[in-house]
């Protein structure tokens, strides 16, 4: 592997967190309909991704277990709480938990959405919030002003330290900038559709973070695997390894969250960090 680390980048620019961070959907079931992981591994996860540095945790409070028990914010809580300097943690409001797994929500939902983040996570204040919309395909045409002016309004109150979006269009980002300052897009990115990358490059341009959701293919796999693999052994990586290091190559402001709940896939995604790719590897992976 080549040692050229990737970096850092600040969120809102003044949050700086490594490019390679956490996904913490994964840790209560893996999958829309897996039953309950086992939170004791969940914890032992989060304790080493904290021990290897991960300083930037993506999480929402409806990243439960069918039965809602088993909350990734709880654990994060459990297992970490007083918190590393520097941590970062990132939740979304939005959606609501309800009996057959989350449901959309109205911007009335929002202030008791973010006060249900701070309270599971034990802090005065969110470092970021996404407000997400939609389901994978971003909903055009939209509008998220009334839902973004509320939180604009909490984030004035002092509960939220920045404002991003996730599942959006260039319309949404552009609306929403007209309320309040975005700091980060989080949606199922495929730089080979021309929306998306004209997203990401507007994102890169004005410094937001993109932060694609999914980046190993959520365990699914991805048109690209026979490419990845083939990438993987010319370097003596992985898959996964090569996945996240092709995000990160993409755009400085692109930050990685694999999710998972095995501290093996965690160890192997964080070695990434050591992965950079040639141009002729990138050139393969288009
Ligand atoms: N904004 C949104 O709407 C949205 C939607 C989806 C996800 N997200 C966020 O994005 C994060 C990442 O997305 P994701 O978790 O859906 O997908 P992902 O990171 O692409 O893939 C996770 C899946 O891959 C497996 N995996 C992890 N590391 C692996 C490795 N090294 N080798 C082989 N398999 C590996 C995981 O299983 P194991 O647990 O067994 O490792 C899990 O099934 C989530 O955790 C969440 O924070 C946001």
């Amino acid at each position: 592997m080549n040692h050229t680390a990737p970096g850092t980048f600040a969120i809102g620019g003044d949050l700086a967190v490594d490019r390679i961070g956490f996904g913490a959907m994964r840790l209560a079931r893996n999958g829309m309909h897996a039953t309950a992981r086992d939170p004791q591994t969940a914890r032992a996860v989060l304790r080493r991704a904290a021990e290897l540095g991960v300083d930037h945790i993506d999480t929402a409070d409806f990243y439960r277990s069918p039965d809602g028990t088993v909350r990734a914010n709880d654990l994060i809580r459990q297992a970490l709480f007083p918190y590393p300097a520097g941590l970062v943690i990132a939740t979304k409001v939005g959606p609501v938990f309800g009996p057959g797994g989350p449901t959309q929500g109205t911007a009335a939902d929002l202030r008791p959405a973010v006060e249900a983040n701070l309270e599971a996570l034990g802090v005065d204040r969110l470092d970021l919030v996404y407000l997400r919309i939609g389901w994978r395909v971003p909903p055009r045409g939209e509008s998220l002003s009334e839902r973004f002016e509320v939180l604009a309004a909490l984030r004035e109150e002092g509960l939220i330290r920045h404002l991003g979006l996730s599942n959006v269009d260039q319309a949404h980002l552009s609306e929403t900038q007209r309320v309040a300052p975005v700091a980060a897009i989080q949606n199922l990115f495929d730089p080979a559709d021309a929306d998306e990358a004209a997203l990401a490059e507007s994102a890169a341009a004005e410094r937001i973070a993109f932060v694609p959701f999914g980046p190993l293919g959520s365990g699914q796999g991805s048109a690209r695997d026979e490419r990845y693999a083939a990438v993987a052994r010319r370097h003596g990586a992985t898959s996964a390894q090569v996945a996240l290091a092709h995000v990160l190559a993409l755009s400085p402001n692109m930050l990685a969250i694999p999710g998972t709940g095995s501290l093996a896939h965690l160890e192997e995604n964080l070695a990434a960090r050591s992965l950079t790719l040639t141009p002729d590897d990138i050139a393969a992976l288009r």
